[in-house]
């Protein structure tokens, strides 16, 4: 065992893999969209290509133990063809299908009794207009593989709008179907990570709440406010998600708590998650750091919580060039934030960091965070010097102006 990982993508996920792998000495190897992406600016070694490309990922793979991913837009032929050649992938290509491909994702929970929303495939706007008449509109449509953060949902009314012409090209694609399910009424939305060895080991790490943006993760909340029972179920089921699946590394299974109580899933994502991120602090082991022990088959690291709350919040986007730029500001007032930044360019919308506080104030953690972000985001009349008064005063700290 050289201990040398290759994971495709070079996104802040395998960015975040970059710092556990230094400190236990494991390899690490990303295939990179450019040189100098957010996961090349921190692993030198790493071949630029995309996974389309097969000789770009015998590239990668070339003398690693093991192959896994930040994303899940890999064809399956390249995958099969890499296993063929007797590389070792993990999570497997069969497992990985339910996670690429959201019909499939619903044909095998649904077999395995995992509750879902009520869903259909769907391949003409006739079927998608039936199905809506049987569990009432609007209906979430969704393309079947290719979407992330939003791109490829839609929210349907009966009556033609934008939505229908976006379902018509989807419908138009070479794939010719789509997915539809009902809109669930949630009270909040979950998401309960876990992770997997090949052998069989499984440990869970406490379920957080999330919240969406316009389908954009923007802030995780650990733990999730929920009963016991409510843990209980959603831990259950990723459990039984990931050994029906026989799903290796970190498995983020994302679900509703529906207005009647129920727990349903939403989807599958076989990798470390955005929900995940709080783990870096409020974790003995980090989503990261397990990822890397689950794919190589090493035991895996204790999930207790190292504080009772943490809160995260996404960087969304900024109006600065550079949001270093606000580190001095963001320093000063908040040293309890534990800050990440990307190494992205700045487009609108894009994730480019996200800030983490642990505590026993979920509430004022919250607040705190959300101003650090603004901060980040160029929108720095959101900070409120009161808070940070307060903060000093609780933490001890004087302030030297
Ligand atoms: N059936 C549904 N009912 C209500 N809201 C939904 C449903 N499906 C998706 N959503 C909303 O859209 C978001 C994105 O959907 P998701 O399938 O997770 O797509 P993505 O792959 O872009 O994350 C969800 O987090 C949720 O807020
Ligand atoms: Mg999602």
């Amino acid at each position: 065992m050289g201990y040398l990982v290759s994971v495709v993508g070079g996104g802040q996920l395998a960015r975040m893999m970059a710092q556990p792998a230094a400190a236990l000495h494991i390899g690490l190897r990303a295939l990179v969209e450019a040189d100098d992406g957010s996961a090349a600016q921190v692993l030198p070694d790493s071949p630029v290509g995309f996974p389309a490309d097969l000789d770009a990922m015998r590239e990668l793979t070339r003398g690693a133990d093991v192959l896994t991913f930040e994303h899940e837009h890999i064809h399956a032929e390249t995958l099969t063809a890499l296993e063929n050649e007797g590389v070792n992938i993990q999570p497997s290509a069969q497992a990985l299908a339910a996670a690429q491909d959201k019909i499939h994702m619903r044909r095998v929970l649904s077999e395995a009794g995992v509750p879902c929303p009520r869903w259909a495939a769907a391949s003409t706007a006739e079927e998608v207009r039936e199905f809506g008449d049987e569990v009432g509109w609007p209906i979430i449509v969704k393309v079947p593989t290719g979407g992330y953060d939003g791109k490829g949902v839609v929210v349907l009314d009966r009556e033609d709008g934008e939505g229908w012409h976006t379902v018509a090209q989807w419908l138009n694609s070479p794939r010719g179907e789509v997915l539809a399910e009902e809109k669930v009424n949630f009270v909040r939305e979950l998401a309960a990570l876990s992770a997997r060895r090949p052998s069989g080991q499984f440990v869970a790490w406490p379920v957080v709440q999330t919240v969406q943006e316009n389908g954009v993760c923007s802030e995780v909340i650990s733990p999730a406010p929920l009963t016991d029972e409510a843990k209980t179920t959603a831990l259950r089921i990723a459990h039984q998600v990931a050994s029906t699946l026989g799903v290796t590394g970190v498995l983020a299974v994302e679900l509703f708590e529906a207005d009647t109580g129920a727990l349903l899933v939403n989807e599958l994502a076989m990798r470390p998650h955005n929900s995940g991120h709080v783990t870096i602090e409020a974790s003995r082991t980090s989503q990261f750091e397990q990822h890397l022990r689950a794919v190589l088959d090493l035991p895996l690291g204790a999930t207790e919580p190292t504080c009772d709350h943490a809160v995260m919040v996404n960087l969304l986007g900024s109006t600065l060039e550079e949001p270093r730029a606000a580190y001095p500001e963001v320093m000063r007032r908040y040293p309890e934030a534990k800050v990440h930044l990307y190494g992205k360019p700045v487009r609108p919308g894009r994730k480019l960091g996200h800030v983490t506080i642990t505590g026993n104030d979920p509430e004022r953690m919250l607040a705190r965070a959300r101003a650090a972000v603004a901060l980040l985001r160029g929108d720095g009349g959101a900070a409120t010097g009161e808070d940070d008064a307060r903060q000093n005063a609780r933490t001890g700290q004087k302030e030297i102006a």
